[in-house]
């Protein structure tokens, strides 16, 4: 038997003494309000029993954790054809870099760099007739959570400063890769992005990626191939141009926001996340990387 809470404590307690907690995202000025002390731990196993340290319950911005739901939605509603519009391979670039986009002709190189989520993003807009309040129920349905709800100051604050998606956007529509107005899709991805959810949330909303696509009522939301590629994408481009370390630290596909979020998976076995807002120079949570790689280190369970 493992020990997961004694596992959980001991990293609360070792990110709590820890000093360089990481920088606070400030591009998006409503997140610099966030504490950089905050650190939550929530772990769920396969038969469902839970762990948590430190501040699990609390609710902070998912960002771009929200590319795997907006990818996963898509990927019900349209199937296969996501990838005639947008590719699977690492980019080893920053989130929000657009050069490649150039280089390759308006088709990003996976659906969790910001370009990439914003073609998803005007997939569900074409297809939904209320994409935000379409989206946000599906997400409160696979977590079977209704208090999920987006953070509208924070989708307005980014929408105010976020220039490069706007540039991203123009890009995609120049190439003939985005079929609604730049507003609308960057709306819905604004707030998309905005969704506000805790560890013990994210766990719940993630518990369908490591048990075959079945959320933890057993409802299927995804079939069996579509899980392997997300999960897949998760692990090749699910921390940008640190997906290599991560993989190598931490030895799980998962997924990282600039909110100070990241949650991960071993399938079959258990799903964890973390919150500390502080980020490492890659955009990536800082001591939510040191916490799993305790984690996976201690309990020496890792996909490898
Ligand atoms: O588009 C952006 O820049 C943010 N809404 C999301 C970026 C993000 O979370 C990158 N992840 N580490």
């Amino acid at each position: 038997m493992i020990d997961f809470q004694g596992v959980l404590t001991s990293i609360n307690e070792t990110a709590s003494n820890e000093k360089d907690k990481g920088k606070i995202a400030d591009y998006i000025p409503e997140l610099a309000k966030v504490d950089v002390d905050n650190f939550g731990i929530h772990l769920i196993d396969i038969q469902q029993n839970i762990f948590s340290a430190g501040k699990s319950d609390e609710k902070f911005s998912i960002q771009s954790i929200s590319k795997v739901l907006s990818l996963s939605m898509a990927l019900g509603l349209i199937g296969e054809k996501v990838w005639k519009r947008v590719d699977v391979e690492p980019s080893g670039d920053p989130f929000n870099h657009l050069s490649l986009l150039e280089l390759e002709n308006g088709i990003p190189r996976n659906p969790l760099i910001n370009p990439g989520a914003i073609v998803i993003a005007d997939i569900l807009v074409s297809r939904l007739e209320n994409p935000k309040e379409e989206f946000l129920a599906f997400v409160r349905n696979i977590a079977n959570d209704d208090t999920i709800d987006y953070d509208v100051d924070v989708a307005k604050s980014e929408k105010r400063t976020g220039f490069r998606n706007f540039a991203a956007a123009n890009l995609l529509k120049s190439y003939g890769n985005l079929n609604n107005d730049v507003d609308v899709v960057l709306d819905f991805y604004f707030h998309q992005c905005s969704l506000s959810m805790s560890c013990a949330q994210l766990t719940n909303t993630f518990y369908m990626f490591m048990n075959h696509g079945k959320c933890r009522r057993n409802n299927t939301f995804l079939t069996v191939t579509q899980v392997k590629r997300i999960n897949a994408i998760m692990l090749t481009c699910g921390f940008y141009d640190e997906a290599g370390e991560f993989a190598f630290e931490v030895g799980l596909p998962g997924k990282s926001g600039v909110g100070g979020g990241i949650v991960a998976f071993l399938p079959n076995k258990f799903c964890v996340a973390t919150w500390s807002p502080g980020l490492n120079p890659k955009g990536n949570s800082k001591l939510g990387m040191l916490a799993l790689e305790k984690l996976t280190t201690e309990t020496e369970l890792s996909i490898f």
